[in-house]
């Protein structure tokens, strides 16, 4: 059974990027896959510290809720990264959480991930222009894949979004959300 783990970078939990995860989930379900979403808004997560205990250890330090995440990243077959357009980039939650993957790197920039894992983006703005943050987008596509991560391709954009859920009446959005969720969950 493929697991998927969803990172929500909203602190809306009822806002545009939690529905269209959501509906990613749904959609993977429906393929049988095994989901789970973490609210990052609600976890105590510290900026990575810069001590380089993971480059002789073998893993991060910091004893924090990441570790949490840091287990149940290694133990899916793919990752959903989401957030809205804060400031023209990610929220500062799933940013946090972008710079801990630093201890997946040793020491010479090369992954210590034991097993292939996918991953794709999600992200909503209010910006109606679909592609306006785009080249950004592709910038965070660019790190995870040095961090080791498999991009499936995929950058789900939700655009012209503003109020929390109106989403929900965009049914193409939706569409397109469920049908990412239903690809993701095949090997
Ligand atoms: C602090 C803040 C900064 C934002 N910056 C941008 C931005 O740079 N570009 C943009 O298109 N939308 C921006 N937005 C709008 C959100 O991306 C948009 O409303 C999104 O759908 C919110 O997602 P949510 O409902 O999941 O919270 C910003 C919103 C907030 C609260």
């Amino acid at each position: 059974m493929m697991k998927i783990v969803g990172f929500m970078g909203s602190p809306r939990k009822n806002g545009n990027t939690a529905v269209l995860l959501q509906q990613v989930m749904e959609g993977a379900k429906k393929e049988g896959a095994e989901c789970t979403v973490h609210y990052l808004n609600d976890l105590k997560i510290r900026g990575c510290q810069g001590c380089n205990a993971c480059k002789s250890k073998g893993y991060c330090v910091i004893p924090d809720d990441m570790q949490n995440i840091y287990q149940t990243i290694n133990e899916a077959d793919v990752l959903v990264f989401s957030s809205p357009v804060y400031m023209w980039e990610m929220t500062a939650q799933l940013k946090l959480v972008v710079d801990r993957l630093y201890a997946y790197l040793n020491a010479d920039y090369s992954s210590r991930l034991a097993k292939p894992i996918k991953f794709a983006l999600l992200f909503t703005q209010h910006r109606a222009v679909e592609d306006a943050f785009m080249p950004y987008f592709e910038s965070v596509a660019g790190i995870l894949k040095v961090i080791g991560f498999e991009f499936v391709p995929e950058i789900l954009v939700g655009s012209g979004l503003h109020d929390a859920g109106e989403v929900k009446s965009n049914d193409a959005l939706m569409e397109k959300a469920y049908k990412l969720g239903r690809k993701l969950s095949l090997k």
